[in-house]
Parts: C-alpha cells; sequence; structure tokens
C-alpha cells in the first residue's frame, strides 16, 4: 500500500494523538546524541544538565548535527559545567571554536557563562523569558532550552520542524510569511507532558524521515494524519518565497609579503560580518568599482 492509500484509509490522529504517537515513535528511534537524554534514561531518573543543553543548542545554530558532535565533546572534555566556561579566556574559546563559524556565537558564550555562573546557584534560568535575556539566546535557542532542559510546554520551531508541520498540516502559504501560521499549529500540539521529548521527537522526524527531499513517508508514524500525503504532494512543502537577488559588491584585497615571509594581517571590528577575524587589509565594498589596474612594481 502506498503512503497516500494508508494516509486515506487509517483513523485520523488529532491534537494530544499525534503527540502520543511521536512520543511512542521517539522512545524506540530518537538519535543517539551527546548532549541527549534518552526517555530510557530520563524514565530511570536521568535529568538533562542546562549547561550542556545550552551549549548544545548555541553550537547547533546555523550547524549540522554532525558537525557539531566533536567541538561539543571537546567543549564539555575541557570545560565540563558554566563555572569553568565562565573562567576560560576568550582565547582558549575562540581556538576550542575555530572550525565551527559564526564566531560571534563564540565569543557570545563567554559573556553568557559568565552571566549564568553570577547567577545564584550557578543556575540557568528555567523559563523562555528568562533564558532570552542571556547573551547569544534568541527566542528560537530560549524555547530549544525550556522544552529540553526544563521540560517546559515550549513552541520549537527549527528549520525541520517548519517542514513536518508544513506538511502535517499542507501549508501552503509561502515561508516566510508561513511562519507565524506554523508555530501556532505547532503549539497546538505541543503535550502537557513530555514536551521536551516531543520536541526532539519533531526534530528527529524533520531530519531522519520527513527529509527535505524523498521523505520517507511509509516510515512515518503520523502518516495517517499527514495533509500533505493525503494530497500526494509533501515533497512540494514548505513553499518558499523567491529569494530576492543578493547584490554584487567587490572590493580589492591587498597581500603584503615582508622581506622574511611576514603578512601583514588586521582584525576585523568586534561587530558585523566575521567579526573579529583576522584578514589581510581591503577597501571597502561596493556595487561599482573602478577598472583594475595592474599594481606598480
Ligand atoms: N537541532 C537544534 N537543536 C537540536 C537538538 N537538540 N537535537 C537535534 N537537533 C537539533
Amino acid at each position: 500500500m502506498t503512503a497516500a492509500a494508508a494516509a486515506s484509509k487509517g483513523p485520523k490522529l488529532l491534537g494530544e494523538d499525534v503527540a502520543g504517537t511521536l512520543l511512542a515513535w521517539y522512545s524506540e528511534h530518537c538519535r543517539d546524541l551527546p548532549w541527549r537524554i534518552s526517555p530510557a534514561d530520563l524514565a530511570k531518573g536521568a535529568r538533562p544538565d542546562p549547561y550542556r543543553v545550552w551549549l548544545s543548542e548555541i553550537m547547533l545554530q546555523q550547524t549540522t548535527v554532525e558537525a557539531v558532535k566533536p567541538y561539543f565533546r571537546k567543549f564539555v572534555r575541557q570545560w565540563p559545567d558554566v563555572a569553568a566556561l565562565a573562567a576560560a579566556t576568550d582565547e582558549d574559546i575562540m581556538k576550542a571554536w575555530a572550525g565551527l563559524g559564526y564566531y560571534t556565537r563564540a565569543r557570545n558564550l563567554k559573556k553568557c557563562a559568565s552571566r549564568v555562573a553570577a547567577l545564584p546557584g550557578r543556575l540557568f534560568p528555567d523559563n523562555e523569558a528568562g533564558l532570552r535575556d542571556l547573551p547569544g539566546v534568541g527566542p528560537y535557542t530560549a524555547a530549544a532550552i525550556a522544552a529540553i532542559a526544563f521540560d517546559r510546554p515550549a513552541a520549537v520551531v527549527d528549520a525541520n520542524v517548519e517542514r513536518v508541520v508544513a506538511r502535517l498540516f499542507a501549508v501552503r502559504t509561502p515561508l516566510p510569511e508561513a511562519k507565524a501560521e506554523i508555530r501556532a499549529r505547532l503549539a497546538r500540539l505541543v503535550p502537557g507532558k513530555r514536551p521536551g521529548d516531543f520536541a526532539q521527537a519533531m526534530m528527529d522526524l524533520g531530519a531522519t524521515v520527513c527529509t527535505p527531499r524523498r521523505p520517507r513517508c511509509s516510515n512515518c508514524p503520523i502518516r495517517e494524519t499527514c495533509a500533505a500525503i493525503r494530497d500526494g504532494d509533501p515533497e512540494l512543502l514548505p513553499v518558499r518565497a523567491a529569494k530576492a537577488e543578493k547584490p554584487q559588491r567587490r572590493g580589492a584585497a591587498f597581500v603584503a609579503v615582508r622581506g622574511d615571509g611576514a603578512v601583514l594581517l588586521r582584525r576585523r571590528a568586534e561587530r558585523g560580518l566575521l567579526g573579529g577575524m583576522t584578514e589581510v587589509p581591503t577597501t571597502t565594498w561596493q556595487a561599482k568599482t573602478s577598472p583594475a589596474r595592474p599594481c606598480p612594481p
């Protein structure tokens, strides 16, 4: 039987049922991730460490799970808790972060660790509003930490979850306009019990089953409810608005090499693109450039 046929035949799952079905699937199929406490270990009384949850969520911003794993392991080995990270030098943190990209995150890491280390009990805030006040913690990250570390019923919408929800409800409004609708629809699905596992179940479903291309609909635990399967076009969702063309800007970079081989470098401004990184000197970047002229000898 095709997934579409299954969707048209089976009973429809609604609200709590979707969450319950997804949680049962997650208990069996969840990914083993170094920052994650599995449902089996939660059942035995293990609890997530908010420091590890926070660190992983910062690393996972703009970066894949596979790329983050070795960095996460290195960081928790070197700095096992928030006080240790707060006491680290910027230089050591930047060195450990090198290669992970988006370096503003690394600079905010130390700021945030210092802020939390100064709080009573060195405890992370246990709710979205408190978490959002921390350096480098935006609405998505605050929701993810609140759900995963503190089991708060937060609607956690990353790109994977956006795709799952858009398909589940056949949301055909293009992104980013559809964001508010997707968030509202997800918020109605978040269960009162195990909301942290539910958030991670949605992430795992998006990453392993409800993939951007060739989704494995016949393996999906909520296929009976999926409107996109019913309509026969899950792969076409979510719809994305055409991106505005990016303006092209050009500049000149100057590589000055001294007789002894040393290269002239400078540090970029702390704020903005590639903030704080080292570069060779450049002109400003402009839409128009004067024609290239050969360098004088
Ligand atoms: N992407 C962002 N946060 C994640 C998490 N906690 N687990 C898996 N993937 C994620």
